[in-house]
C-alpha cells in the first residue's frame, strides 16, 4: 500500500474515464473522509450537491464551457460554501461579512481536498471543475441553490482511463520563504519555464507549446469573471 505522502504527490487530475461506476459504498465513504477535514470554528459550513440527474448534469456541462469529463465522469458532484443551514438554526444570525465568504471557501476546498485524496486511494481519479462559475446564476437556478449557498467548484470523479504524465510544481525553493518573504529567483524560475515547456511539448495528450510564464500571462492580463462580486452580493455574501 502506498503511502499518504506517496499517494499525494502523486496526483494528476484525470478528464478521462472508463464506464465503470461508483459505488454507494465508496460515496460514502469519500463524503465520510470529505467531512472529516478541519473546520473553522466547527461551523461545518459547506455543502455537496450529488448531480445524478443526466439531463441537468448535461446542461451543467453546457454552462461550463462543454467539459466532456462532466458528462463522462462516473459522479459529478458540486461543493458549495452553505451559510443557509445556520440560518435554518439560528434565524437571527448575522450573515454576509466577508470573513464568512473567507471561512466557506476554505472549509469547502479542505473538505474537497479530502474527498479527492480518499477516492485517489481507492484506485479513483478525478478533476475539479471551476468552470461551473462561468455562468453561476444560471448554475445556482437549475440546483435551487438559496441565498448563503455559494456553488463554488465541481468534482469529476471516476475509473481514470489511462494516467497522464504528473505536472511539474513551482520549484520548493519559490514557494517557501523563510521569516520574511522574498522576490522570485529568477534562474531557479527560467529552469522551472523550460521545465514546463518540455511537460507541455512532450505530453501524450493535448501537446501544446507553452512556458508557465506565458501561461500567467495569458490568465492574468484579462479579468476573471468580473461579473463574481454582483452575484456574491445577491446571493448574500461578502456585503461587509
Ligand atoms: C478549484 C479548481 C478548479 C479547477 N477547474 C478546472 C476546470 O474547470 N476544468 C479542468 O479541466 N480543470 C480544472 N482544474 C484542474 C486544474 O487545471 C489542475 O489541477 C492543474 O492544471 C494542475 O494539474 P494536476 O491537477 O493534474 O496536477 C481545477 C482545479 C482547481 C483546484
Amino acid at each position: 500500500m502506498k503511502s499518504v505522502t506517496d499517494l499525494i504527490s502523486n496526483h494528476r487530475s484525470i478528464r478521462n474515464f472508463t464506464n465503470q461506476s461508483i459505488s454507494k459504498e465508496q460515496s460514502t465513504i469519500i463524503i465520510n473522509a470529505a467531512q472529516s477535514a478541519s473546520t473553522s470554528s466547527f461551523l461545518q459550513c459547506s455543502s455537496i450537491i450529488q448531480v445524478t440527474n443526466k439531463l441537468l448534469r448535461s446542461q451543467i456541462a453546457i454552462l461550463s464551457n462543454n467539459q466532456k469529463w462532466i458528462n463522462e465522469s462516473a459522479e459529478f458532484w458540486i461543493f458549495c460554501a452553505d451559510f443557509n443551514r445556520h440560518l435554518q438554526i439560528c434565524p437571527n444570525a448575522k450573515l454576509g461579512c466577508i470573513e464568512h465568504l473567507i471561512i466557506g471557501c476554505i472549509d469547502t476546498a479542505l473538505m474537497a481536498q479530502n474527498a479527492i485524496i480518499s477516492a485517489e486511494s481507492m484506485g479513483l481519479g478525478g478533476v475539479f471543475i471551476g468552470g461551473i462559475r462561468n455562468n453561476i446564476e444560471e448554475i445556482v437556478k437549475l440546483l435551487k441553490l438559496p441565498k448563503f449557498v455559494l456553488p463554488l467548484f465541481g468534482l469529476c470523479l471516476g475509473y481514470p482511463l489511462y494516467i497522464p504524465e504528473k505536472k511539474p510544481r513551482i520549484p520548493q525553493e519559490i514557494i517557501v520563504h523563510e521569516n520574511q518573504y522574498h522576490l522570485i529567483n529568477k534562474n531557479i524560475l527560467k529552469e522551472y519555464n523550460i521545465n514546463i515547456e518540455n511537460y507541455y511539448q512532450y505530453r501524450s495528450n493535448n501537446k501544446r507549446i507553452e512556458n508557465w510564464n506565458q501561461l500567467i500571462q495569458r490568465l492574468m492580463t484579462k479579468e476573471m469573471r468580473p461579473f463574481m462580486l454582483s452575484f456574491l452580493h445577491k446571493q448574500g455574501w461578502a456585503i461587509y
